[in-house]
């Protein structure tokens, strides 16, 4: 099986090659966008490639977000990216695809793409591939960048990871960036926009170890010829899955009712390591809490149609700019105002509802991927093909009886 794969350099590669990497973390003193891939490098594999012996990790990662990052595949992205460039065209400017770094970190041109003397091109695979299993397995180092990170790539073509493997057909290597998430940080840690305002900064609002809660262990091994029985899952699941969002906070809820007042009373915690929701800055998420009667008529309401009339109970980061409240991050001067839930935070809500009359009383925290304000601004984002776009994800949600 192993001859048909055709490796590189062509070579069966049967020894073990144990390269002890040092996480080294440089730093760049100008920005850097493009990723260092040495001159005479092995060029990358298709992640295909790895499917037939790597056949569990492959379709997690087949169905991950990382495989569909590029503006050819994500409709959002490519909305987004539809929208920053028609701002830049009605400024007299021409946007780059400047998101190459991250969104096609593996396409040959990144540099280019990332100056604007070239344009993305959906017949070149390696854009295609998004955050491909050669990109990460091959990272050497991280370079701090002050807008962004960018990489260090290997020039053997080993695979490298956390666990010293015994036997491999092809080059293997061992570093520590693999086993914290340090790797992640490459392009998850931050971005500035050019004006240096922080629309991303995961840096400062998150610790721990990412691949504890990202890449839980699994059923099954991480390759055809490995006897484990677990690997780590490459879903790295986030605000996509409900599965995730459900484990993001805990809720408290109390109904204390006296003689003449009543009051629901929430209690949320963030039980992630990093901010609530996380971190790209249109996420959010809110509270709602309704109170019925016994023919489950709504006798009150948290808000009545849009939950920023009850601006305190919706966890967001809003940016200003140009005297405006609400630009997209290409126009952001500044934050006007961050309500998100930090790591281990948790806030109290208290609602007076009626005093008689009240059968039960629902509390749902929704998620949402994209603001419905988005949706109006950016019609692309309206019209993607794309169902998550507008979808209220219930993370949770729970009825109370009311007791006398
Ligand atoms: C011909 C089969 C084959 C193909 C194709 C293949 N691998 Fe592997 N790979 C292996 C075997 C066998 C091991 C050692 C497995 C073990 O002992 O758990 C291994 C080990 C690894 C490891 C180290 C695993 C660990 O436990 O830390 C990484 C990382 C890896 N491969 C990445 C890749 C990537 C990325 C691709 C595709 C670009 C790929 N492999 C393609 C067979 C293959
Ligand atoms: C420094 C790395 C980096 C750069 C540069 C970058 N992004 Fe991202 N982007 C990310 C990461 C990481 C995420 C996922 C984070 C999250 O969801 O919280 C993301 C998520 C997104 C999403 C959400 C996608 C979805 O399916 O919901 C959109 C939209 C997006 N980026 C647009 C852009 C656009 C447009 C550009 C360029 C103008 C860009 N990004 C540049 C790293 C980057
Ligand atoms: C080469 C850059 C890069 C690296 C390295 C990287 N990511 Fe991402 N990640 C992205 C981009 C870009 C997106 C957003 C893609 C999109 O939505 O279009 C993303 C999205 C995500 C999401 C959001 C999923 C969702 O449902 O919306 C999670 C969670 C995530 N990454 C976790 C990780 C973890 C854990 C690691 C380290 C093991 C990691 N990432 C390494 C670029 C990267
Ligand atoms: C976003 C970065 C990223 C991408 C993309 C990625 N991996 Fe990994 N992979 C990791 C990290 C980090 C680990 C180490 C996890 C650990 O040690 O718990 C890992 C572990 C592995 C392992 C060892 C698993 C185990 O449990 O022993 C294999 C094999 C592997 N990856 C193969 C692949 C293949 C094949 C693909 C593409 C289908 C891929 N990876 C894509 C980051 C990535
Ligand atoms: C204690 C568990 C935990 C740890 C540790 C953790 N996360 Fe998360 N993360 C979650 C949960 C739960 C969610 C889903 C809630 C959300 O999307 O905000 C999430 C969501 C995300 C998202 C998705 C945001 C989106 O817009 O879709 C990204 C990206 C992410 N985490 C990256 C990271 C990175 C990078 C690290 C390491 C610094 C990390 N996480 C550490 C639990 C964790």
């Amino acid at each position: 099986m192993a001859a048909e794969v055709g490796f590189p350099g062509g070579e069966l590669l049967t020894k073990y090659i144990m390269v002890f990497m040092l996480a080294a973390v440089a730093v760049s003193p100008a920005i850097l966008a493009a990723h260092d891939f040495p001159e005479g490098a092995v060029p990358y594999e298709k992640s295909r490639r790895c499917s037939a012996c790597h056949p569990a990790v492959y379709k997690e990662w087949a169905g991950s977000i990382h495989a569909q990052s590029s503006v050819h595949k994500d409709a959002a992205h490519r909305a987004i990216y539809g929208a920053f460039l028609d701002d830049m065209k009605s400024e007299g400017k021409e946007g780059s695809y400047h998101c190459a770094t991250c969104h096609t970190p593996m396409a040959d041109n990144v540099k280019e793409l990332v100056d604007g003397t070239d344009k993305p091109n959906e017949n070149l695979w390696r854009e295609d591939e998004g955050v491909g299993c050669a990109f990460c397995h091959r990272v050497d180092t991280v370079v701090e960048g002050k807008d962004r990170n960018s990489f260090t790539i290997n020039k053997d073509g080993a695979y490298i990871s956390s666990n010293p493997v015994e036997k491999a057909p092809h080059g293997v290597g061992v570093s520590q960036l693999f086993a914290s998430g340090e790797i992640c940080m490459g392009c998850h840690s931050h971005m500035e926009n050019q004006d240096g305002v922080a629309i991303c900064s995961m840096k400062e609002e998150g610790q721990g170890n990412c691949i504890a809660c990202h890449m839980e262990r699994k059923e099954g091994p991480p390759s055809t010829e490995s006897a484990k029985e677990t690997h780590a899952s490459h879903e790295m699941a986030g605000g996509h899955s409900l599965v995730m969002l459900c484990r993001a906070v805990s809720v408290n809820v109390k109904i204390n009712k006296t003689d003449n007042s009543t009051t629901v009373d929430v209690e949320i915690t963030n039980k992630t390591s990093h901010d609530f929701p996380s971190t790209m800055p249109m996420r959010m998420a809110f509270l709602k809490v309704t109170a019925f009667d016994a023919d489950k008529k709504a006798v009150f309401r948290n808000y009545q149609v849009n939950p920023m009339e009850d601006r305190k109970a919706v966890f967001m980061k809003v940016f200003r700019g140009g005297g405006e409240v609400g630009v997209p991050a290409w126009k952001a001067g500044g934050v006007a105002l961050d309500t998100r839930l930090k790591s281990a935070e948790t806030r109290k809500f208290s609602y007076p509802i009626p005093n008689d009359g009240v059968k039960t009383v629902s509390v749902e925290i929704i998620y949402r991927l994209f603001p419905s304000q988005a949706l109006e601004k950016y019609r692309a984002l309206k019209d993607a093909d794309d169902k998550s776009i507008d979808t209220n994800f219930t993370l949770y949600k729970k009825d109370f009886p009311f007791l006398k």
